[in-house]
């Protein structure tokens, strides 16, 4: 059984369109095709990741719509479309998972303004602290890079819970792998000091 509610197909389309809309360069880039090759989160890939924020950003955005907040949404599908891009090649740069969290946000941002242009400030603010409050990040300085970054936390939960589910179904298939992961980490992190 899955967990997630499923979205409504009007909300799920408007999604679809704004993404086509403002990311499409990003969605067809090289970058793009490599982030769905490359392992995330245990059992996710960093492209599965990226369209869950995208799509957890923009519905945050949709509804705060509806209260009569509005946001940059060409800004938020940009900047959750590359907010991870500097996550590419982890293996290669970064010496350790500490590493990685404190310098691929500097990355992301690189990796975004050589792959569409220099980038707004706002776009640039999303990229830069979307960590937060982890890796050392800066808070966010605005609404719309305080959404992509609680939408980060959450599909990382949702790699997570989905990729555990379609390998092994149940909480103790989930307790088992995390217990794995967990040796696995051990080893990783004395091997790489
Ligand atoms: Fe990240
Ligand atoms: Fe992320």
């Amino acid at each position: 059984m899955r967990y997630r509610k499923k979205q409504k197909p009007e909300r799920r389309e408007r999604v679809r369109e704004e993404l086509e809309r403002f990311g499409r360069e990003i969605l067809d880039s090289e970058e793009m095709q490599r982030a769905f090759a490359q392992k995330h989160h245990t059992l996710s890939t960093v492209g599965e990741h990226t369209m869950r924020v995208a799509e957890k950003s923009l519905s945050m955005c949709h509804a705060l719509r509806r209260l009569h907040i509005q946001t940059d949404i060409p800004a938020v599908v940009k900047g959750s479309l590359c907010h991870d891009l500097g996550i590419l090649g982890r293996n290669e740069k970064y010496g350790s998972a500490r590493e990685c969290a404190r310098r691929h946000p500097a990355d992301s941002l690189e990796a975004a303004e050589k792959l569409i242009g220099a980038l707004p400030e706002k776009t640039r603010d999303i990229i830069s602290h979307h960590m937060w409050p982890v890796g050392h990040s800066k808070p966010p300085g605005s609404l719309e890079a305080a959404i992509v970054s609680a939408a980060d936390k959450l599909a990382a939960v949702e790699d997570f819970i989905e990729g555990y589910e379609e390998k092994r179904p149940g909480i103790l298939g989930v307790v088992h792998e995390i217990v794995n992961r967990r040796k696995e980490s051990t080893e990783w992190k004395t091997k790489n000091g």
